[in-house]
């Protein structure tokens, strides 16, 4: 695979256009085109909220004003992007017919208006989204400047009308076949919350004064699976409506950050190609690197979705308008920002918008163009600079893949059991935070990584991380098992195989599933602590402090490495190692903190040889990625430090901006380097 879109395979620079907000003012569209070429801008993605302008009437398409537009942009070597329109519903079609509009939790169907907020179960939507996508296929799939499908915009949010709750009902009986089956599952005699029909069967829904939580927790994490699984339908059936005109235009849809109210690992093979929108927060200050880590990790979600380059679908040239506070970006950091995606994966830098809205909710969210309609801002020379840097870059970096020795697991479902169990710690469990901190101890030595899911494959890697694995899906502890055995080394930590997929606990003794034994030890019980207590490990000499959640282990086979050092557990196991087949299996069991995670994982990188983007770690707040292509290696330097700092390189290193060979990289705050390695 060379392109992510065969048609124009070229790094893409652009974003959301949205010209049906002008079509009154062809004086600014001619104008558009002009700066679109002075910001070096190739592609744009059109459509995306038309819906009430490509069909004003039921049933009366309009396009010609879009062709028109497409046709203008590829003739000045503007590529199209094209949008399917249901993430808003036009007015008049919410008003006619009411189902296609959500109901709430608490019963009420909502009123038209807004968007992202419409019933993915409902026929009639399902229809009209169905009859939309086929006019645009069918009249634009073929136009040569058509280069991708922008599928919807953002899917999310979930609905709980009578159609849904149906619709949950059918797929509960698939995946059970009987009720019986269900209750036993569910667990439903605890609190006499056994099911007698399918119709007593609803979505969990607050109750009660307190607006209490759903008690039977297979019923809530079924209903999470259920909505992804509706949401992957709909998905599917907006990319067969397109692809029925011309099958060779790859589909796309924006993915969000850390969005775990579906999995999106479910709607991997649904996409030819995985997009994201990324809104960090910069502020200026020594948080940056923190936001940096944080959206490293999302970047590489995305790749590792489909484990190959993805799109920067959105991105602000300067400021959101949705947070508290909307800081500008302090000078450069465009640049490091737009490079950090690149440097994970990303094959584009695309914006959120091109021309700034005049009116309605983001008329002060950042675009390339603002209000003052001309070139002369600093947005507008930073967008201009990534430009030209995705010029410099093109020819090597578009299709050049990220390829980690090291896989770090991210379960969505597991999120959704770990954060509704209640247990050791209500006040928080923290286990997306407990990812991160596993990760961050990775990234700033520059091993690369990827994230996977308990569905994906594992056989590759050297190195598979497994944080606070408390639900384990059918299949997963034998992959896993198969793993340490053929030589792999795994990382396990407290709050691991606890339960089953349906939320129910593993019987004869913790880690479950075999595990247990991969890992030489049991798990017998986990000590809670509040917010400022802490214990420690006591490893190599060293004290390392562990906070939050403590398991008390027993070795049964594996070596002790660090012990307790306090309260009634002092002295015993904290962190352990077992030799099982012909690999390793290390297991944590406390919360450590940066210290423990940088000391532990340098040390094991190093012993496992594990690929990193420069042999020595980069100095503080400068990430260091790794791109690879035709047997060549890019590394991308990016400097969120917030001060200068000089990377030292090893030897015959070529600065791709320059082409001149460089032992040190020299980088300005938020700068960043591309380097070709030697
Ligand atoms: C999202 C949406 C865009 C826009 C931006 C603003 O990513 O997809 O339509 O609202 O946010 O940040
Ligand atoms: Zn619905």
């Amino acid at each position: 695979m060379t392109s992510l879109t065969p048609k124009f395979p070229h790094l893409l620079h652009g974003g959301d256009y949205n010209p049906d907000q002008w079509l009154d003012r062809p004086d600014i569209l001619e104008q558009d085109i002009a700066l679109m070429k002075e910001a070096h801008i190739n592609c744009v993605s059109l459509g995306i909220f038309a819906w009430a302008k490509l069909e004003p009437q039921e049933g009366m398409y309009q396009l010609d004003w879009l062709e028109q537009i497409i046709q203008t942009l590829y003739e000045n070597g503007v590529y199209t992007v094209l949008a399917t329109p249901s993430g808003a519903k036009p007015r008049w079609m919410s008003e006619k017919y009411p189902e296609i509009r959500r109901v709430t939790a608490a019963g009420q169907r909502e009123l038209s208006g807004g968007r992202h907020n419409h019933c993915y179960t409902s026929p009639v939507y399902r229809e009209k989204v169905r009859a939309v996508n086929t006019v645009l296929a069918q009249r634009f799939a073929k136009h040569p400047g058509v280069i991708l499908w922008h599928l919807s915009n953002e899917y999310g949010g979930e609905c709980r009308c009578e159609l849904c709750q149906a619709a949950f009902r059918e797929w509960l009986k698939k995946k059970y076949g009987s009720l019986e089956a269900l209750n036993k599952q569910w667990w439903t005699d605890f609190w006499s919350q056994t099911f007698n029909s399918w119709e007593e069967i609803h979505a969990p829904a607050p109750r009660g004064p307190w607006g209490n939580a759903e008690p039977v927790h297979g019923l809530s994490l079924d209903w999470k699976r259920f909505v992804t699984d509706q949401v992957a339908d709909f998905i599917a059936a907006e990319g067969n409506a397109v692809k029925a005109a011309d099958p060779s235009i790859p589909v796309t849809a924006n993915l969000m950050y850390d969005f775990y109210y579906y999995n999106y690992f479910k709607f991997k093979d649904l996409l030819d190609v995985v997009s994201w929108d990324a809104y960090p927060q910069w502020k200026g200050t020594g948080e940056d690197i923190a936001t940096a880590a944080d959206f490293a990790l999302w970047h590489d979600v995305m790749r590792s979705l489909k484990k190959q380059p993805f799109l920067l679908m959105e991105s602000t040239p300067s400021v959101i308008n949705w947070g508290p506070v909307s800081r500008l970006k302090r000078p450069g950091m465009h640049l490091a920002s737009s490079m950090q995606a690149v440097g994970h994966g990303a094959d584009s830098v695309q914006y959120f918008q091109f021309r700034k809205s005049r009116g309605a909710t983001e008329k002060f969210h950042g675009a390339v163009v603002d209000h003052c309609g001309h070139s002369g801002t600093r947005e507008f020379r930073d967008v201009e600079q990534v430009g030209r840097r995705l010029q410099q870059l093109d020819e090597a970096i578009c299709g050049s893949q990220v390829k980690p020795e090291v896989a770090l697991v991210f379960d969505t479902e597991n999120r959704w059991a770990v954060e509704t169990a209640a247990g050791p710690r209500n006040c928080g469990i923290h286990y997306a935070e407990d990812v991160r901190a596993h990760y961050r101890a990775l990234w700033r030595m520059g091993v690369p990584v990827d994230i996977v899911d308990e569905e994906c494959g594992i056989g590759g890697y050297k190195l598979v991380i497994a944080p606070m694995l408390y639900l384990l899906r059918a299949g997963f502890a034998e992959k896993l098992r198969a793993f340490v055995e053929a030589g792999g080394v795994l990382v396990g930590t407290y709050h691991t195989g606890l339960v089953n997929e349906n939320d129910l606990c593993h019987l004869g003794g913790w880690p479950g599933e075999g595990l247990g034994e991969v890992f030489g030890l049991w798990h017998e019980a986990t000590d809670g602590l509040w917010d400022g207590e802490s214990n420690c490990i006591l490893l190599d000499g060293k004290s390392y402090p562990v906070t939050e959640l403590c398991a008390l282990i027993h070795a049964k086979g594996a070596q002790v490495l660090g012990t307790y050092g306090r309260d009634f557990y002092q002295g015993e196991p904290a962190l352990t190692v077992n030799a099982y087949g012909a690999g390793q299996a290390y297991y944590l069991a406390a919360r450590a903190g940066a210290d423990f995670y940088r000391d532990f994982y340098s040390g094991l990188t190093e012993k496992l040889a594990c690929k990193r983007a420069l042999p020595a770690p980069p100095p503080e707040g400068v990430e260091a990625c790794l791109r690879e292509k035709n047997g060549e290696s890019y590394v991308f330097l990016q400097n969120f430090s917030g001060e200068a700092q000089s990377v030292p390189l090893p030897e015959g290193c070529v600065d791709m901006a320059s082409g001149q060979a460089i032992a040190t990289a020299e980088l300005a705050a938020y700068d960043s380097v591309v380097i070709k390695r030697g």
